[in-house]
């Protein structure tokens, strides 16, 4: 019998295949049992989605009261054609953005539960500035320039 090397590439593999099992009538837990690694909790919200313009690098959107972001400790996906940004509000004209895709695998994070993102893939954690609080992932989410004038929040990079 011939012996197979785990590494990151074959248990992508494997998980691949097993995802195809399963959507052809296996169960889940067979399909996914060999996976390995930690999972995401299944109960996490996600956070809500807004999109903004972005020009030249710069990203703008305009916060009103019927925005996601209209309240301190609030926090969103901001979507734009150039990519999509964690964005919470850490005060009344205090915002932090960063990159929504995690370190890890680049899952697209959009879990939120108790001011931490939670990436669906295999759970790492991160705080409101990117810091990585629970693994897998390797290392912080990319953080922004961010400016709030006159109800625009500006993102730059
Ligand atoms: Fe694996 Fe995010 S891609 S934890």
């Amino acid at each position: 019998m011939k012996e197979i090397k785990c590494t990151a590439q074959t248990r992508r593999s494997f998980c691949t295949q097993a995802a195809t099992f399963a959507l052809l009538g296996g169960t889940a837990a067979a399909a996914f049992s060999g996976c390995g690694g930690p999972t995401a909790p299944s109960d996490v919200p996600s956070l809500p989605s807004v999109s903004a313009t972005r020009t030249s690098g710069v990203t703008a959107l305009a916060i009103d009261t019927g925005s996601p972001l209209a309240t301190v400790g609030s926090a969103a996906r901001v979507v734009t054609s150039g990519g999509t940004f964690l964005v919470a509000r850490t005060g009344q004209e205090v915002f932090v953005a960063l990159a929504a895709i995690c370190t890890h695998e680049t899952c697209a994070i959009t879990g939120f539960r108790s001011q931490t993102y939670v990436c669906p893939c295999h759970g790492s954690t991160f705080d409101l500035n990117g810091r990585v609080l629970g693994g897998p992932a390797p290392s912080p989410l990319r953080q922004y320039a961010t400016q709030f004038t006159g109800g625009v929040l500006t993102i730059t990079g």
